[in-house]
């Protein structure tokens, strides 16, 4: 993949979460994400590359744009997998709440696992903690595991968990073991980000969430020398025939490899809204900011960018209600 790629990506996570922020507040999830989804529709058109979305916003007969097959860019340049998540957290936008983003995951063509739309069980960990975690061993033993790997107490170590009812036993054991909570009402792709960054203090990621969110979190993890570690987890019979026909194993730890194979990826994600580890979209009059951050696995090179936008320049970035 072409060097060049990643600022080409921020560019349309920040178009996205620019479209996405002026839904804040508003109660309007599908407004939001119709909002994101046709903004990063459009600036991928521009992008040089030979996509296919392999994560997307649905299947074909689903959804509009950006669904899974479709072919993204100017047709001239790398072939690559796209996964994209135009917004990461409707809810929390139509709430006005924290670590909402526009994201996108690439790697070469065939390298990103194409992940049912369903539950994936996930633990996820930042780099000093990789290799010590395993899905299989209780909450108490990552917890632990953790502790020692991060040279803390217990009760030093910050989990974060989805606030689900299907949680309720992770966070009785979590409880038990002396360890602390964050937990959060959506967006386990920017939790399981914060866990590679110290200043999020965030140390360990447990719980279901989407598995589409598991393979986008597995490419920003890889960039980060991260680690997680899922198992689909299938709801119905169709669900579970669904994944017998992709030939995915629902027993099957899926490691990093199995989540995202090789050594080129590509992750950029710009906050929607504010979060521990990006801002979310401010409006200044004729101008909006943006804070992204944009990472390669190949080089291990981590950005944050700070875009200003015009509002004028750009009318894509105004307001589409
Ligand atoms: P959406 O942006 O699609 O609403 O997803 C938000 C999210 O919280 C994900 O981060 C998470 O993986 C999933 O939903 C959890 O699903 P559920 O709300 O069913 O528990």
């Amino acid at each position: 993949m072409e060097r060049s790629l990643s600022m080409e990506l921020v560019r349309v996570t920040e178009a996205a979460a620019v479209s996405a922020s002026r839904w804040m507040g508003r109660g309007l999830k599908n407004e939001a994400d119709d909002a994101a989804t046709t903004a990063m529709r459009t600036v991928f058109d521009t992008i040089p590359m030979q996509g296919i979305v392999v994560i997307g916003e649905g299947e074909m007969d689903e959804a509009p744009m950006l669904y899974i097959g479709e072919e993204l860019g100017t047709g001239i340049g790398p072939e690559v997998d796209v996964a994209v998540d135009p917004l990461e957290g409707t809810n929390i936008v139509a709430a006005g709440g924290w670590n909402a983003l526009a994201v996108i995951a690439i790697a070469d063509k065939g390298n990103l696992l194409n992940a049912p739309d369903m539950y994936m069980d996930k633990i996820a960990v930042g780099p000093e903690a990789v290799g010590k975690i395993d899905i299989d061993a209780s909450v108490t033993e990552n917890l632990l595991a953790v502790a020692k790997a991060k040279n803390k107490n217990i009760g030093d170590v910050v989990a974060t968990v989805l606030n689900r009812e299907r949680h309720t036993a992770i966070i009785d054991e979590i409880r038990a073991a002396g360890a602390r909570i964050k937990l959060i009402n959506d967006g386990d792709v920017a939790a399981a980000i914060n866990t590679a960054f110290d200043e999020t203090g965030v140390d360990i990621l447990f719980g279901l969430g989407g598995a589409p969110e598991g393979v986008i979190a597995a490419v920003g993890l890889k960039c980060l020398g991260g680690e997680i570690q899922g198992r689909l987890v299938p709801s119905n019979d169709a669900e579970r025939e669904r994944c017998l026909k992709m030939g995915i194993d629902v027993d099957k730890v899926l490691y990093m490899d199995d989540l995202v194979k090789g050594d080129d990826a590509i992750f950029a994600a710009t906050g929607v809204t504010d979060g521990e580890l990006l801002r979310g979209v401010q409006f200044k009059g004729g101008f909006s900011e943006t804070h992204s951050l944009v990472m390669r696995s190949k080089s291990g090179t981590i950005r944050f960018v700070e875009g200003r936008h015009s509002m004028e320049k750009k009318p894509l970035l105004v307001m589409q209600d």
